[in-house]
């Protein structure tokens, strides 16, 4: 049998995600799209005093989607905006030992949906937004 192009991290995270669900009371929501293939994602934050306590997701795509939405919701736990703002998909992809390059796309999702309930934190706030969400080139 061929052998599968994923690692065993991201099989991991594929079969057993981490964090799925909902926050009843989170303080941001981001909900985004992959114009690439339709694939969204919801993700949740709870965040007191700057730093993330609590990140929940609910990802309707592929394997590589819930695997990234998984470890991102890991990466982000206990982390400052700042340093959330840091997470690059690249680093949630590397964080589960590689993608394959057709499967890059998918981690935009997880970057661009923290991102989006980041950005919803602030506007709740009243704050205004220190940051732009990237548009990212996507490949085909
Ligand atoms: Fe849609 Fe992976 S194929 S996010």
């Amino acid at each position: 049998m061929e052998q599968l192009p994923y690692s065993e991290k991201v099989m991991d995270h594929f079969m057993n995600p981490r964090n799925v669900g909902e926050i009843p009371d989170a303080s941001g929501i981001g909900t985004v799209g992959n114009p690439v293939c339709g694939d969204v994602m919801k993700m949740f934050l709870k965040i007191e005093n700057n730093v993330i306590v609590d990140a929940k997701f609910k990802t309707f795509g592929c394997g590589a989607a819930i695997s990234t939405s998984s470890m991102v919701t890991e990466m982000v736990k206990g982390k400052t905006i700042e340093e959330a703002l840091k997470i690059s998909n690249k680093a949630v992809a590397e964080a589960l030992g590689g993608l394959p390059p057709i499967k890059m796309h998918c981690s935009v999702l997880a970057e661009e949906a923290l991102r989006s309930a980041l950005k919803d934190y602030y506007k709740r706030q009243g704050k205004e937004v220190p940051f732009e969400i990237e548009e990212h080139k996507h490949e085909h």
